[in-house]
């Protein structure tokens, strides 16, 4: 059997940050879980991430990071999530405590360890990622892939144009996508579309299973408001979409494009402008703002078949 990939992912727990974990757990060596602002405040986003370890009774290290973006005004947090970041069921305070290491140096140390192996898993703001670049540039050498939860070929969530994770960090975002590392974005274009509906929510909780009564309760929480918000009949996974083409490469179709992010657009700030042309070598020297690809950027997903396999996933759990 192939040596499972290694990964390591920066979050802000979050509803589907919760299920990228525990779905990355049971597939990938997950080498430790790193958390940032984001959804809620740093102290929430670590809390939870060491609450969702604990109750998937995982053996991997938490390290805190960064509690504020690089160079902009926070966002506020992101009313889908709840007060606590993670709202909907009773989850016990962790007993767990994050390592002493800030996620940042964890970030670099786990990247030298598992050198050109390690796939870096961004599915909050990316400013634990650009503090890393910026801190040991070796990064991009020894970082097989960056996979981001992040983005939108089409509309945003938080902007007409923006998706969240992008627009509280842009500037880190910047740092990311422009770092020459690979990158592997699903972006809201596809995560809109793929989530769990009420069938799910309902199989999760007939299984008499407590990890998948929990999630049940979480996500039917996440749902309403997404119903609220947005008018979905899904509660998106976003997050564990960055995780699925590392255990099924079937179930999300890829354009190697590029993808570059707006830092000053009037309403165009934090948007990811991918270049879906599909220009020809003839066609691309009469058009504008053609540049070199930098990403493999998700176009479309085959959403039932991707969530059946993540509720597959969550009900191995006790
Ligand atoms: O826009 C969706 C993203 O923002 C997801 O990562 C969700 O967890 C929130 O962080
Ligand atoms: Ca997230």
């Amino acid at each position: 059997m192939a040596a499972r990939q290694k990964i390591l992912i920066d979050c802000d727990p979050g509803h589907d940050d919760a299920v990228a974990i525990l779905f990355a757990a049971r597939h990938m060596d997950l080498v430790g879980v790193t958390s940032v602002h984001g959804n809620n405040s740093l102290e929430n986003t670590t809390r939870n991430a060491l609450a969702v370890v604990e109750m998937g009774k995982l053996d991997v290290p938490v390290a805190k990071g960064c509690a504020e973006p690089l160079a902009q005004e926070p966002v506020g947090i992101a009313a889908m999530h709840g007060k606590s970041g993670l709202d909907g069921a009773e989850i016990a305070e962790p007993t767990r405590r994050v390592i002493d290491t800030h996620a940042v140096d964890f970030i670099i140390a786990m990247a030298e360890q598992h050198k050109e192996e390690l796939i870096l898993a961004t599915i909050g703001p990316e400013t634990n990622i650009a503090m890393a670049l910026r801190r040991e540039p070796r990064l991009k050498n020894w970082i097989r892939e960056i996979t981001v939860m992040g983005g939108s070929t089409t509309l945003g969530n938080i902007t007409p144009v923006a998706e969240f994770n992008i627009f509280a960090d842009v500037e880190a975002a910047w740092a990311v996508y422009e770092s020459g590392i690979p990158l592997r974005m699903v972006g809201y274009n596809v995560t809109r579309q793929t989530g769990f509906d009420q069938g799910d929510i309902d199989r999760m909780r007939g299984s008499g299973k407590k990890v998948a009564g929990v999630l049940a309760d979480l996500m039917a929480f996440y749902l309403e408001k997404q119903r609220q918000g947005y008018g979905l009949t899904v509660a998106p996974m976003h997050d564990v979409c960055a995780i699925v083409p590392y255990v099924d490469d079937s179930l999300i179709d890829y354009l190697h494009t590029s993808a570059r992010i707006e830092l000053n657009g009037t309403y165009t700030r934090g948007m990811t402008v991918c270049d879906l042309r599909n220009l020809k070598s003839v066609a691309a020297t009469n058009m504008r703002n053609a540049t070199a690809p930098n990403a493999l950027v998700a176009v479309n997903a085959r959403s039932r078949a991707l969530i059946d396999r993540v509720v597959d996933t969550l009900l191995t759990y006790d």
